[in-house]
């Protein structure tokens, strides 16, 4: 099917046809992340000027065009005027190819010549194409931009290449959150996992339930570093949700710049801030239900009762009316602790009638109710890799987290799987030693180690590996208290991710790169963007906050 886009492309460039190309990296002086497919340098440049038209005959390469023009606009200060003549020189063409012609529809065609540029796919593919071409850019000038002359193209190596947001731990505003969409689509990213809710903050308004944010989206204070024994808080009080208005306006922003949000809503475990709103959809009638101050994993889980079912399904309905787009919904499933059940008259009767000999079967009866719901609403669920120690639903996706091993279990029992080891993409984890780094959780996963994962484990056969959809880059937030500390922690390393979610094994090459990023790192500067720059890392002195070590 590429060999048709080729076809297509050879009429509408007059370019000769041929078989679609093997990576190669014939660059010049092309630096793009990630690394594309195929690129080859052609004679000459574009000069773009503000004069510079852009051609679009058709919806999708008008949305495209504003697409463009933000990028222009930001990296250079000007927008480029449309026009209708399909021949105009000095112009960037954007041409639709029809589904027919699309084996990925991710794929696209830039070729830059000196009279002409074109981007040709699918709209999806052609947004991926301007994600390129702005990389091509001269960011030193402005006014007058010269562009190298080449033929790209590319296609992404996984169909799931997302990163993730705990926006429970600490509320990330609006602004931020769609700064950080903005940031992930400029390295082709697809998905953005939203964790909305765990035991510290409820932060999605639930029309049916106003209580889970009017008291589960706030929580007095928090705990003061690492001080849990004895317990010091900091009394600075951590609130915020979004409203549907707000969620809607984001998943818009998202869709113009296709990505795709995949909503968490936790469950059954991870829910203290649920049941703190709504105490008695727990199992315990005498029990201080708290939004959580400290961190880790917490007894308080829902009670598996026909009202908790109907809590459960109309939150989920309401979710899931709010993602139109996602063709999931994350339902946690994680790190379940199931003493409340077993001091639970309820569920003790419920594991008779139903038959259930422990309580994972219970914590599987439960999630497989939650599923049959879900996909009720054509919708399939992530869980985190917790389900697979016990009986799940064939249709589930799981999310590996515990390492590579539950992901390879996942695939080789034909489950989609998205890796998100800790040992590779947990970005919470510091980047280096922990003592030249801020306060963080777990082993340190620099950015070299970043770049070295490779999804599909070793082990795993060629028919297997079709199970891998791609992976995800984790920010969990407890000691990530704002928008500047989360740009400390997930840049570089996402777009080390970025890399190896999009580009083929061939060319990847940690030390080329490290020099595209170098060039990487000042189109960050100009978005303002607190990464770490892994060239200015400090060994000492002890770094107490996220700072980017060049200021
Ligand atoms: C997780 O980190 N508990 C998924």
């Amino acid at each position: 099917m590429k060999k048709c886009l080729f076809v297509l492309v050879a009429l509408i460039v007059g370019c000769s046809v041929r078989e679609t190309p093997e990576p190669k990296q014939i660059t010049g002086n092309i630096s793009i992340i990630p690394h594309p497919l195929s690129i080859g340098r052609l004679p000459g440049e574009f000069l773009l000027t503000p004069d510079t038209k852009i051609v679009a005959s058709d919806d999708a390469g008008m949305r495209l065009a504003s697409r463009l023009n933000e990028e222009l606009r930001n990296n250079l200060g000007f927008e480029l005027g449309m026009t209708d003549d399909a021949d105009a020189a000095d112009a960037i063409t954007f041409a639709t190819l029809p589904n027919e012609a699309i084996s990925n529809p991710e794929e696209y065609l830039l070729r830059v010549e000196s009279e002409h540029i074109r981007i040709i796919g699918s709209e999806r593919g052609m947004f991926y194409g301007i994600q390129s071409l702005v990389k091509l850019l001269n960011l030193e000038s402005k006014g007058t931009v010269t562009i190298p002359a080449a033929e790209i193209y590319d296609a992404p190596r996984f169909r799931y290449r997302g990163m993730h947001l705990d926006v429970s731990r600490h509320f990330m505003s609006v602004d931020f959150v769609k700064k950080y969409i903005r940031l992930l689509s400029q390295y082709k990213f697809n998905y953005f996992h939203w964790h909305l809710t765990d035991d510290q903050g409820w932060r999605i308004e639930i029309k049916k339930y106003p209580r889970l944010t009017e008291i589960g989206s706030k929580r007095p204070e928090t705990v003061l570093e690492k001080n849990y024994h004895p317990y010091i808080g900091d009394r600075i009080p951590v609130e915020g949700f979004y409203s549907q208005e707000e969620i809607r306006e984001i998943v818009k922003y998202a869709k113009e710049r296709y990505v795709t949000i995949v909503p968490e809503i936790d469950l059954p475990g991870h829910s203290s801030a649920a049941l703190a709103s709504y105490p008695q959809f727990g199992c315990k009638k005498v029990y201080p239900y708290r939004v959580k101050t400290t961190w880790g994993a917490f007894p308080d889980v829902y009670c598996p009762t026909e009202e908790t079912f109907q809590f459960i399904q109309d939150v989920l309905g309401e979710v899931i009316d709010l993602f139109p787009e996602s063709p999931y919904l994350h339902i946690g499933g994680d790190e379940i602790i199931a003493d409340h059940w077993k001091e639970s008259a309820f569920v003790q009767g419920l594991k008779k009638t139903e038959n259930l000999k422990t309580e994972r079967e219970v914590q599987d009866w439960f999630l497989q109710r939650v599923e049959s719901y879900v996909r009720s609403r054509g919708k399939t669920i992530i869980g985190w890799d917790e389900l697979l120690d016990g009986k799940v639903s064939a249709s589930a996706t799981i999310m590996s987290w515990r390492g590579m091993e539950a992901g390879i279990r996942a695939a080789k029992s034909h489950h989609e799987t998205i890796m998100a080891p800790d040992s590779f993409a947990y970005f919470d984890h510091p980047q280096d030693q922990p003592g030249n780094e801020p306060l963080s959780l777990g082993n340190p996963v620099p950015i070299e180690k970043v770049y070295s994962f490779e999804p599909v484990a070793t082990g795993i056969s060629h028919e297997d590996a079709k199970y891998i959809l791609g992976a995800e880059g984790c920010v969990w937030t407890e000691f990530i208290r704002g928008p500047k500390n989360v740009e400390y922690m997930a840049f570089p390393r996402a777009i080390a991710l970025a890399e190896v979610l999009w580009s083929p094994v061939a060319v990847r090459n940690y030390e080329d790169f490290s020099d595209r990023l170098a060039v990487e790192l000042l189109r960050l500067d100009r978005q303002i963007v607190n990464y770490r720059n892994p060239k200015h890392a400090v060994v000492s002195p002890k770094s107490k906050d996220h700072r980017n070590r060049k200021s």
